[in-house]
């Protein structure tokens, strides 16, 4: 009832459009009842009477009626789908919204093909629902209303005998409602793994094809697909089911008020032409509440899918601005973590480690892989919290800072090239949004970029992504670089930025990286070494701890894990 209730509170904003469509309702509905009420008098005055006049007026008062209803009806579809439509609309982009909200722990737990099923598939099983419900409330609900005035009028006592059934249809109907919801439920959430084959499958397809996994993933595919089968049929079952039950139920109806109405006939208790217009308004009062009984078990529909989508929007953001945050307009970019312990799930990942660095150095992170040290850059720009101890940016935990303001002190060079479906102008723009043309080239010369994007068919206004030009590894990394050139914040997180680069074009982004690193703090995480040599100071992880740190020289002397990996690195 709660997810109902808020699921209406959707369609508020819409009220106008609804208002429209309830009034047109009145005239579906009303029509109906119209028609059937007037079958009695229209039979007595041209068949007993033989009235010829209304015999005449008769044919052009159907086409009336029905051209009435007509725009009745149009007004009344219409105003209410793009309510339910834009209700909708709202919905999704509340999801959307609110998943941006989430930290990227919540992005690794779901798998984006789930997240986006969410938003495509349960959302739109939820338009269904709602837009159902409404129709059906209020077409079927005015339209049953009239045709219960007509037979009642018609006859109360007979009224009565025919509904006594209807409570029957409550007990079936509200069990199958149940069962529908629960194997809706079930069936989004295995659409949801259809839609992440697709999107592993479309991502990964060059590794699909090289390892000839087609076959087996083909397989897969089926097999899933089946899955999801499965639970639609048993939902079909019990959709199916729902009709036959009420008709076989409103049968009991029928009969009844044949075998009654008809006593009464007989008995010249009532006309004949009452009695038809009693029957013609009963049966077509039962359709109406047949489509509210069918609506019911689309209302359960949408609701299963509501609840999962209500599950994510209201899914607590577990990184969030502190309550009273402190301002940071500019941080001169010191960096310190303190005796920091950090957990993904049970494992320690970061082992109380303490580092610091001062305004302007460079400092270089070191180790095996999974040592942890793309878990120490994430942890300065709180993409996680720690579990224990600090870390501190111009001597602040960055807890106590707003987000937004923590990360306009950060630039990020990942080692994953994240570029986006737009324009190469655009992409190194996202570094700063506000930044002129001159600006941005001025990036791009900087990260040695400018050069092949003037090859590029339209020089910056390329488009890079899905639907545009295919660039190389390097040529990705180089953009990311000048993006965060173009951002120009004190702090620089470089996560083995340069690893896809060729040697000659390392050396001249090397070349970028240093004029960059002036001045600013940097993290730099490097495969080769020869990336790390002038580092201020080189900080050799290995399983989550730090195991040395100093300069290059003394480390080497030490001859311990450092020498090792350098060592392995040159080939000596
Ligand atoms: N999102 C994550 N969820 C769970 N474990 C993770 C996640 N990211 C990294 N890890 C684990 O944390 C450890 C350190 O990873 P990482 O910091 O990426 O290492 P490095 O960058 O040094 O190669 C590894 O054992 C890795 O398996
Ligand atoms: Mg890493």
């Amino acid at each position: 009832m709660q997810t109902f209730k808020r699921l209406i509170r959707y369609s508020k904003p819409y009220w106008l459009r609804i208002v429209i469509s309830m009034t047109a309702s009145f005239g579906v509905g009303g029509t109906d009842a119209a028609l059937a009420w007037l079958i009695e008098p229209l039979m007595r005055k041209i068949f007993t009477e033989k009235n010829l006049f209304i015999f005449k007026l008769l044919p052009l008062a159907i086409l009336a009626i029905y051209i009435f209803r007509g725009i009745c009806r149009y007004l009344q579809d219409y105003f209410i789908r793009t309510a339910g439509q834009l209700a909708i609309q709202d919905i999704r982009n509340e999801i959307y919204s609110s998943n941006m909200r989430l930290s990227l722990r919540f992005f690794h737990r779901n798998p984006a093909g789930i997240l986006m099923s969410r938003v495509v598939n349960d959302v739109g099983q939820m338009q269904d629902g709602v837009a159902n419900v409404v129709t059906g409330l209020l077409r079927d609900g005015v339209t049953a209303l009239g045709l219960l005035a007509v037979i009642f009028y018609r006859n109360w006592q007979l009224a009565i005998i025919s509904l006594l059934v209807i409570p029957l249809t409550a007990v079936p109907a509200q069990k199958i409602g149940r069962r529908i919801k629960n194997l809706s439920k079930q069936s989004l959430g295995r659409l949801g793994d259809i839609t992440s084959i697709l999107q592993e499958t479309f991502t990964g397809i060059k590794v699909i094809k090289a390892f000839g996994l087609a076959e087996r993933k083909t397989g897969e595919f089926r097999a899933t697909n089946l899955e999801y089968y499965r639970f639609v049929r048993k939902t079909y079952k019990y959709d199916a089911m729902n009709a036959p039950v009420m008709e076989m139920i409103m049968a009991l109806g029928i009969a009844s008020v044949v075998w009654f109405g008809g006593k009464d006939v007989l008995q010249g208790q009532m006309t004949p032409e009452a009695f038809f217009s009693f029957v013609v308004a009963m049966g077509m009062l039962y359709s109406p509440i047949k489509k509210l009984l069918s609506a019911y078990t689309s209302v359960q529909r949408s609701l299963a899918a509501a609840e999962r989508v209500f599950e994510i929007i209201d899914e607590k953001p577990d990184i969030e601005d502190p309550s009273e945050p402190l301002t940071l307009r500019e941080a001169k970019g010191e960096v310190e973590f303190r005796n920091v312990t950090f957990r993904y799930g049970d494992e320690e990942v970061l082992r109380n480690v303490s580092l610091s660095a001062r305004k302007g150095e460079v400092v270089a992170l070191v180790g095996p892989s999974g040592a942890g040290k793309t878990t120490i850059a994430s942890l300065i720009s709180r993409f996680y919290d720690v579990n224990d101890g600090a870390v501190l940016i111009d001597g602040i935990d960055v807890r106590r800072l707003r987000i937004d303001d923590l990360m306009r002190q950060i630039a990020l060079v990942d080692q994953e090239t994240i570029l986006f479906n737009d324009t190469i102008a655009n992409n190194i723009r996202y570094g700063k949004s506000n930044a002129t043309d001159d600006e941005v080239e001025r990036a791009a010369r900087a990260a040695f970029a400018h050069d092949f994007i003037l090859e590029m068919p339209e020089g910056y206004r390329t488009n890079i992504g899905d639907r545009g030009v295919r660039l190389s590894g390097g040529q990705r990394q180089r953009l990311c670089i000048a993006r965060a050139i173009l951002k120009d914040a004190p702090i620089l997180l470089l996560d083995e930025a340069t690893s896809a680069l060729d040697t000659e074009s390392e050396q001249m982004v090397q070349q970028a990286l240093n004029n960059l690193m002036s001045n600013r703090t940097t993290f730099v995480i490097a495969h080769r070494l020869s990336t790390i040599l002038h580092a201020d100071r080189i900080v050799v992880l290995d399983k989550g701890e730090i195991v040395e740190s100093g300069r290059h020289e003394a480390l080497l002397a030490k001859d311990g894990l450092y020498k090792k990996l350098y060592d392995m690195q040159f080939n000596i």
